[in-house]
């Protein structure tokens, strides 16, 4: 698998973190910063991960800001992602098996990075379920193309 991240100002430290975990785990990562001292526009970052995830160039993304609210609604506006704003495993688990999200959203101002950690871990490890799942992610899918 391998996976783009990206983060603005405010979600560096838990960029950092994921990084490391990723490492950890051997999974293959692109980073695309920020690397940034000054506040950057969080729609510089989504839009990149979310089209690199949508063509197929990578598998799954995750993006990090202050709230993590800003950048789902923007990975969200590319056809082919389902990004969902995680601060809890429980939800992490779930939007693994139950909705197949392809990027995963957070916000630093909100969750601690050992937190931030363990919702990584459990949503790049945890499969799809499939079955009754996949008609409803289907369909989501179907509304989108129809606007071209
Ligand atoms: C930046 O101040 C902040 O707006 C951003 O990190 C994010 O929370 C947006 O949704």
């Amino acid at each position: 698998m391998k996976v783009v991240i990206a983060s603005d100002h405010g979600g560096m430290n838990i960029r950092k973190e994921i990084i490391s975990l990723m490492a950890e785990l051997n999974i293959e990562y692109v980073d695309l910063g920020c690397e940034c001292n000054t506040p950057v526009d969080y729609p510089d970052y989504a839009i990149p991960v979310a089209e690199k995830v949508a063509s197929g160039e990578v598998d799954r993304g995750i993006l990090i800001c202050g709230t993590g609210i800003g950048m789902s609604i923007a990975a969200n506006k590319v056809k082919g992602v389902r990004c969902a704003l995680i601060h809890d495993t429980f939800s992490a688990k779930a939007t693994r098996e139950h909705n197949n999200t392809n990027i995963l959203a957070m916000g630093e101002r909100i969750i601690g990075s050992g937190l931030a950690r363990d919702i990584a871990k459990i949503w790049l490890t945890t499969p799809f379920e499939g079955g009754r799942h996949e008609n409803r992610v289907n369909k989501i899918t179907a509304y989108e193309v129809t606007f071209e």
